[in-house]
């Protein structure tokens, strides 16, 4: 008599792995990380194209609006975005069938060298070699098991033949499990696990400027993505003008700044390289930018540009809407959000 009432629990199934029931009104994304299904992410809020899958049975409701992220012909494949799609039905979803991301490598955290207070860059070296596009990221998890898998993003361009030795920027955060392990001296000479690579965040080729955001950790797939056009002989990029602002909050959040400057020397166009603090004292002797990154983009520069984002949720919002306000359309930004994991 109540069965009108029930809350409906429809099942998941991605791939080879076993169905999992999904909770009510659960996305395909969560449900299938909460039940430890290697699910590639971002974002979060559909707004990066890293959950990209395909809908090979059932029926979903979106939550927004997938068009500008997805092409018309992966829409007319049936390709949802995971993270914005509840099942009304049972749903059998496929993941992208990409070479890129069934790799799987054993590696030894070799070296953490301190950037700032709270980010050190961690060395990993391979027993095989990784390829990736630069900006992309890797799911790192401890062999034991003993901390959650969580992702970091590669700091440095990728070998052609794919890397032996790969990088991460990665930032303590407080309380956090698998950071602080990271940068802790108990994790130096240990085996971990590495499984990538993925996402959507990577340079499109274009003559459009470049207009460039990081904050904290955020800048290691900047970096990546820079120095991959400057090694790159076949992808000619850097003829565009590059802005780059970076932000923090004081002067000890700076980091890399001798390495920028090293890319921007060697950059065929215009680069502009401008650090931003927002809580500087004002006695300090920094005579640089103050306040917000967003504070700095103005209007002609951005004409036909492309914004490649990597920070704090907060930054990226601005930043997006600030360059939409500005005129850039949103397939024009790209971004990646090192969200919170832990949910
Ligand atoms: C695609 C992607 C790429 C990423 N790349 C990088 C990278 O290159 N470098 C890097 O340092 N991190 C990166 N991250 C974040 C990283 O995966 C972890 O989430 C982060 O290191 C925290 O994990 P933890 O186990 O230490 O903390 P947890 O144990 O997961 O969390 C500890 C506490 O901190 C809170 N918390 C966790 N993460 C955040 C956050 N981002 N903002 C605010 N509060 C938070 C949690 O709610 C919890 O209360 C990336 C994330 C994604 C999704
Ligand atoms: S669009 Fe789904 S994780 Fe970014």
């Amino acid at each position: 008599m109540f069965r009108f009432f029930e809350k409906k629990q429809f099942q998941l199934t991605v791939d080879d792995n076993p169905p999992v029931q999904l909770k009510h009104k659960e996305t395909i994304l969560n449900g299938a990380v909460r039940s430890d299904i290697e699910f590639p992410y971002s974002c979060k809020v559909g707004g990066c194209a890293a959950c990209k899958c395909k809908l090979v049975s059932g029926k979903i409701k979106a939550l927004t609006d997938a068009s500008y992220l997805l092409s018309k012909e992966e829409l007319s494949q049936n390709f949802i975005l995971g993270c914005q799609s509840i099942p009304k039905s049972d749903v059998v979803i496929e993941l992208p069938d990409d070479p890129l991301q069934q790799q799987e490598c054993i590696g030894t955290i070799v070296e953490q060298k301190v950037l700032t207070h709270d980010i050190s860059e961690v060395v990993v070296r391979l027993d095989i070699p990784m390829t990736y596009v630069p900006g992309q990221y890797a799911n790192v998890s401890v062999i034991d098991k003993s901390y959650p898998a969580r992702s970091y993003s590669f700091a440095h361009t990728c070998d052609v033949e794919g890397s032996s030795v790969i990088t991460f920027f990665v930032r303590a955060v407080p309380n956090g499990k698998m950071s602080n392990w990271l940068l802790s001296s108990e994790s130096l000479g240990k085996r971990i696990n590495v499984k990538g690579s993925f996402g959507e965040f990577y340079l499109r080729e274009s003559e459009g400027a470049m207009v460039c955001i990081a904050g904290g950790s955020g800048l290691a797939p900047i970096i990546s993505i820079l120095e991959n056009a400057l090694a790159s002989t076949e992808f000619q990029q850097t003829n565009r003008d590059v802005l780059l602002l970076v932000g923090g909050r004081t002067k000890k959040d700076l980091y890399y700044t001798e390495q920028i400057e090293s890319i921007r020397s060697s950059w065929d166009g215009k680069f502009t390289f401008l650090p931003v603090l927002s809580e500087e004292p004002a006695e300090s002797s920094w005579d640089g930018l103050r306040g917000f990154v967003t504070d700095f983009l103005e209007g002609d520069e951005m004409t036909g540009s492309e914004g490649y984002f990597c920070g704090p949720p907060l930054m990226i919002e601005a930043a997006i809407e600030k360059m939409n306000a500005l005129g850039v359309p949103k397939d024009k930004l790209f971004f990646d959000i090192f969200s919170d994991q832990s949910k």
